[in-house]
Formats: C-alpha cells, structure tokens, sequence
C-alpha cells in the first residue's frame, strides 16, 4: 500500500494527499483509503503529478468506474471519458456554483480535474461543503427541503449542445433536493440551479429564485475551499456533498486548460 500522508486543507473542507505517484498502479488498499478520505474532506488535492490521459483514467477509476459526458463537443480527442475544460470555442468558465451532471440518473460520485495549463494569477476552483450548508439551515427549512424533489435536463442556456446529445440527456430526470451520502449518511443539498428545470410544485422562476436565495445564505467562506492550481495538481471533489464554481477572474490571453473526469456515482435517494 501507499504510504498515504494526508493534510487537512481547512477544518470542514478539503485535504491534501501525499505519499503517491498517480501514473503507477493503485492497490486495492489504497483505493480504499482514497474513497474513504473523499466521502471525509469532500475535495482531496494531488501535487505535482504527471499523467498521460490513459494514466490518469487509470488513476480515476480508484474512486470507481469513470463515465461519459454529455457534451462531446468538448471531449479530448479519441477520449470521450475526458472532458476538456479550456474556455475556449465559446466555452465559459462555470461560475455559478453547481454540481456536475445532475440530469443523468446517476450522477457523478465524483468530478477529478487534473490542471494542465494554469494561468499566472486567478482561476481557481472552489469548492463548498453542502452538508454543513444543510445542516447550518433552521430546522423548519430544513424540513422544507426534505419535501422537496428537483426536475433535471440539459442546461437550457447553452447554445453550442449536440442533438445527439439533446436527445441522449435532455430527458428529464427527478432528484430529491436533499441526498444521503451513501458512504456516511449524512444529508447534503444536491442541485445544478441551471440544470433544474423546476422544483415540483413550484413555477420554473420561483424554483429558480429560490435555489439562487438558497446559495446565497448557505455558501460562506468557513465551509469553503478555493484551489489555487498549480500545474500538475489533481483535484477530486466528492459530488455527492459539494457545489463547486470556476472563478473567471484571469487574463484571458493566458491558457487554463484542466483536463476532466466523472467518476459514476449512484442515484440520489434521501432517508
Ligand atoms: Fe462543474
């Protein structure tokens, strides 16, 4: 087994591991030691790593089997289980805080960004723990959103989707607002606000104003952890417990090119 060294980044949030060569084989122990520190920090960070595209599924599917994304318009070449993240062909950083790939059945376990170029200053990745967001809510909203289930397809906002594409993922798919971890029970908000069509019961603006009122009181810094990347970082960020943005505020002369993997995840369910 690796002889794993793990850092806590921030007390609720985030930790860094050391002690492992990501493009060498991983053993069963050590995978097992890696999802464990996932489902614990929610964001572990990996420095100063060097992989191939192929060494770099191999070292994703340690957290579990990697999955297809739905805009192949932006996958590598030859490599549609990596999705190129790069601003670039009209492609916008990601701003809002979100979680990846809400409108499948099975979500994503995981999103893995591995930073390939990085700009100078800016660009970071943040990343929020939505299980503290839950539980830092009155517990009569908390009840509130226990009721709640959201209503998924394609964001509707992008203009460059593949009808192919459209027609694989656009259906809609219902999620519960609220999820259970599955590797520790806990209860975390779970939505892409541009992803949701509508919540049930409710009109699609007011679904909309109420989840972008809900990001705003529920993410704080205290429960955030904002990756400054250096090239060659790997960052892994448990879908299941966590919102996530992209922060926009580099020169865009300047490359920032993170390489993506979605690691399947199981279907959401509250209980
Ligand atoms: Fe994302």
């Amino acid at each position: 087994m690796a002889q794993l060294t793990i850092t806590k980044l921030k007390p609720g949030i985030g930790a860094e591991i050391s002690g492992i060569d990501l493009s060498q084989p991983i053993d069963a122990e050590t995978r097992e030691a890696l999802s464990r520190a996932l489902a614990e920090h929610l964001a572990l960070v990996f420095h100063g790593q060097d992989l191939t595209p192929d060494q770099y599924l191999a070292a994703a599917s340690a957290f579990g089997p990697v999955m297809r994304q739905h805009y192949s318009q932006h996958h590598m070449e030859g490599y549609s289980n990596i999705g190129m993240v790069y601003h670039r062909n009209g492609q916008r950083p990601a701003e809002r805080w979100h979680t990846d790939h809400t409108n499948h059945e099975k979500p994503p376990l995981a999103t893995i960004l591995y930073g390939v170029e990085i700009p100078s200053a800016g660009g970071e990745t943040s990343v929020a723990n939505m299980r503290a967001a839950y539980d830092a809510l009155s517990a009569d909203e908390r009840r509130r959103l226990d009721a709640m289930r959201t209503v998924n397809t394609l964001d509707e906002q992008r203009l460059d989707t593949r009808e192919e594409d459209r027609e694989k993922y656009g259906r809609p798919v219902i999620h519960p607002m609220i999820r259970t971890h599955p590797v520790h029970g806990t209860k975390a908000v779970f939505f892409h606000i541009q992803k949701v069509a509508l919540i049930e019961g409710m009109t699609p603006e007011d679904s909309k104003a109420y989840m972008a009122d809900l990001i705003e009181r529920m993410i704080r810094p205290e429960i955030t952890y904002t990756h400054q990347w250096t090239r060659g970082d790997v960052l892994v960020i448990d879908d299941r417990a966590t919102m996530h943005r992209a922060h926009g505020d580099y020169d865009r002369r300047e490359s920032r090119v993170l390489w993506r993997i979605l690691v399947e995840g199981d279907r959401p369910r509250l209980n």
